[in-house]
């Protein structure tokens, strides 16, 4: 098996969409070189907007782009991911080059079984922020996964945010759940503020700009403090106040019992769909 340095590996992008874009705009940045970096697509267009902005090569051809990898991201869609791997199965048959998924519900097995049963897989579950550089990222190595693989998929996922590895495939349902479908979660509560400032007599863009900013500064300041965010909201929630009157509406009206549900259907979907 081919060795694997971070910086020094030949990285394939097998789809060049939102996601592909937008990991190859955060590993450039962050000072990986282009000429290492090729990603293929059938939409020509989108080819040449992504090497004029980045530097990386391109070809529409998936099989040699594939012949030349240290490891290949797959950045299809999941309805066309057979179709995408199987013809990749004799290509890669000698040089066994790390397979990185970041589709939905396609589990390591399935790769194994469309692209070859002894290679290196590892299945992820980024988020939508990561076209904002602050994705949140789970991943998944099968035992063929050497250190130095996963250490160039540390590298690869932490230039579009958090990366954090989990020793089960099956926590990666939780994941879904918590940071996959998450972004939909706090959009749904931003879009729910909005309303109610709205009704409340503000403007739509203040209500709007108020929100956005009150959703970053809190999760900002949670993530810089050393006390967890339940210790922060105490901290805001003085007695006989106006938060502890918001927060005794959220608790009457069964907030944590209904996230518990809908994580849960969540989690339960996730297992359906990888089958
Ligand atoms: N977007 C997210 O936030 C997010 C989050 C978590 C996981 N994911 C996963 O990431 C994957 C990519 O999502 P995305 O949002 O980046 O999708 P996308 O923008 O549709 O990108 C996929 C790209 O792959 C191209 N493609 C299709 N068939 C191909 C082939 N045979 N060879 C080469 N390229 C081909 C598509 O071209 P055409 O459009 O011409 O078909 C499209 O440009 C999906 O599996 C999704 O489940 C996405």
């Amino acid at each position: 098996m081919k060795s694997l340095n971070t910086q020094t590996s030949r990285l394939v992008f097998i789809g060049a969409g939102n996601m592909a874009s937008s990991i190859v705009g955060g590993l450039v940045s962050h000072g990986y070189p282009a000429n290492l970096i090729t990603a293929t697509d059938l939409n020509a267009e989108l080819l040449t907007k992504l090497a004029e902005t980045t530097g990386i090569n391109t070809t529409s051809d998936n099989e040699l782009a594939a012949a030349q990898a240290d490891a290949i991201i797959l950045a299809v869609k999941p309805q066309v991911m057979e179709a995408v791997t199987r013809p990749l199965k004799g290509t890669i048959s000698n040089n066994k080059p790390l397979i990185i998924s970041i589709a939905a519900g396609i589990t390591v097995d399935n790769l194994l079984d469309w692209m070859g049963e002894d290679l290196p897989v590892i299945r992820t579950m980024p988020n939508t922020p990561a076209l904002v550089q602050t994705g949140a990222t789970g991943l998944f190595a099968n035992p063929a996964v050497s250190a130095e693989q996963k250490a160039i998929a540390d590298t690869i996922f932490a230039a579009i945010g958090l990366a954090s590895w989990f020793d089960k495939e099956s926590d990666l349902d939780a994941v879904v759940a918590i940071s996959g479908s998450g972004p939909a979660y706090f959009f749904m509560l931003m879009e729910a503020m909005e309303e109610a400032g709205v009704k409340l007599g503000l403007s739509a863009e203040s209500a709007r700009e108020l929100t956005l900013q009150t959703a970053l500064g809190a999760a900002k300041l949670a993530q810089a403090s050393d006390v967890p965010p339940a210790e922060l909201r105490r901290r805001v929630t003085s007695p006989g106040g106006t938060t502890e009157q918001a927060i005794k509406c959220f608790e009457d009206g069964g907030l944590r019992e209904l996230v518990d549900t809908a994580l849960q259907a969540a989690s339960q979907r996730s297992k359906e769909l990888a089958g």
